[in-house]
């Protein structure tokens, strides 16, 4: 349900507009569908915390005892500062990366965290770094996609991972350097349908049970994330049952290959956050053009909230739900186009298509001063959000089931956005 109109009124007075605004029940109900798909010994899920990084769910996650796949130095350390713990023994925080960016060797050595190489080149750059530990590969095994093209996370056109027929040569790598390999890894994405995500996982799982006899070292294997969220059909949501049966038997499947227990992990991203948090903004103004020989014209409600805040329709074309606040059930609807204030033409909220055209939204005509609801924005909402236009970061607003409410992030400010800015000679 959309968040009540008082209590959107409520929070907007005290912290304006747009804000995010997370439900602690939804997470924590997304947590509990994880751990029971999980939930057989030797199964551990993982949050790919790029896909909502805040403390407030880092805390949660730790509570409900899920470990963390990290892509930054700076992700792996807010997952420390969060509670989980550090060290390979085991392996709650696990460092996936594409790049070695920044201070994230250092963040590994000086943590003991399990690096999860996606390049060939990265057992090199470990060991020149001094780093003599266990290590775990991330595969490219050539098959998965994502929720668009662009998403891509396995096959010819990914950058993600190391080519499956090029895997041992990375272990002959990794051997040379002392180090041991004791995780295979593979992310093949969120796009397909359930029962393509199920073959997909399923064909990974044989994979696995075909390869583990070469990795005497191995104590785990990754199918990765990609639990899909049904951002348009939002009551019907993927059946958790079949996966925990699924990820039960890839488990003890791939043991028996291997005749000791290799412990299976998931680390979905997405699935634990996208229905948690709205994000709302407030309408300035309704505005129309019309139709000419270019095309066809339009009603736009400009809003406050732009691709700065959520990018996903403006960058993949994704859809979110929509909704008027106080006027879900109104009946009288127009086609009309959410749009923000940013400089830029693509920051619009209802697009999509193949040409990812204006794809204007049936809602009851919205007024200056009327609240728009941008559903399921908890994954790679705020996470992704940015600085262009200098517009400061939206806030952060946690709502706990006994409508209690906690500002977890405020609203940046001008200083936030120059605190970087020198003017250091070199
Ligand atoms: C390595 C890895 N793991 C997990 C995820 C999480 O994917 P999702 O949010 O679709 O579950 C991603 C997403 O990009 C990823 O690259």
């Amino acid at each position: 349900m959309t968040p009540d109109a008082t209590l959107i009124r409520r929070i907007a007075d005290k912290v304006g507009t747009p804000f995010w605004l997370y439900d602690a029940g939804t997470i924590r109900q997304r947590i509990a569908d994880v751990k029971f798909m999980t939930g057989s010994p030797g199964v551990q899920a993982r949050f790919a915390m790029k896909a909502c990084p805040a403390t407030k769910v880092l805390r949660e996650m730790a509570a409900g005892g899920i470990w963390i796949d990290a892509v930054s130095g700076n992700e792996a350390l807010r997952a420390l500062r969060a509670g989980h713990a550090p060290g390979n023994t085991p392996p709650v925080v696990c460092f996936t990366a594409d790049v070695f960016r920044d201070n994230a060797l250092d963040v590994v050595l000086q943590n003991n965290l399990l690096p999860n190489i996606g390049s060939p080149g990265m057992v090199r750059q470990l060991a020149d770094a001094g780093y003599r530990g266990p290590i775990s590969i991330r595969i490219n095994p050539g098959f998965g996609h994502g929720h668009v093209n662009t998403c891509d996370t396995g096959g010819p056109s990914s950058k993600h991972g190391i080519w499956h027929s090029q895997l041992m040569e990375a272990k002959a790598a990794a051997d040379r350097a002392g180090m041991q390999v004791v995780m295979l890894h593979a992310h093949i994405g969120s796009g397909p349908k359930f029962q393509e995500l199920h073959d997909n996982l399923t064909r990974l799982a044989i994979a696995y049970t075909e390869t583990v006899r070469h990795f005497p070292d191995l104590t785990a294997v990754s199918l990765g994330g990609g639990i899909p969220h049904s951002y348009r059909e939002r009551e019907t949501q993927i059946p958790i049952e079949p996966l925990r049966e699924l990820f039960t038997s890839c488990h003890q499947r791939i043991s028996a290959a291997a005749k000791r227990d290799i412990r299976l992990e998931i680390e979905p991203g997405r699935y634990y956050v996208a229905p948690s948090c709205t994000l709302i903004t407030r309408v300035h103004d309704i505005k129309t053009t019309e139709t000419n020989e270019k095309g066809a014209g339009a009603i736009f409600a400009m809003v406050d909230a732009g691709f700065v805040d959520l990018i996903r329709p403006a960058m993949y074309g994704s859809y979110h739900h929509i909704d008027v606040v106080g006027k879900e059930d109104a009946h009288g609807r127009e086609p009309i186009v959410i749009a923000g204030p940013l400089c830029e033409s693509g920051d619009v909220f209802t697009r999509g298509g193949a040409d990812e055209e204006l794809v204007p939204r049936s809602l009851p005509r919205p007024e200056p001063g009327d609240f728009i609801a941008i559903r399921d924005a908890g994954a790679y909402g705020a996470a992704m959000s940015s600085n262009y236009n200098s517009i400061g970061r939206a806030p952060q607003v946690w709502l706990e089931p006994d409508g209690s409410l906690e500002l977890i992030s405020r609203r940046e400010t001008l200083d936030d956005l120059l605190k970087a800015e020198t003017s250091e000679r070199l």
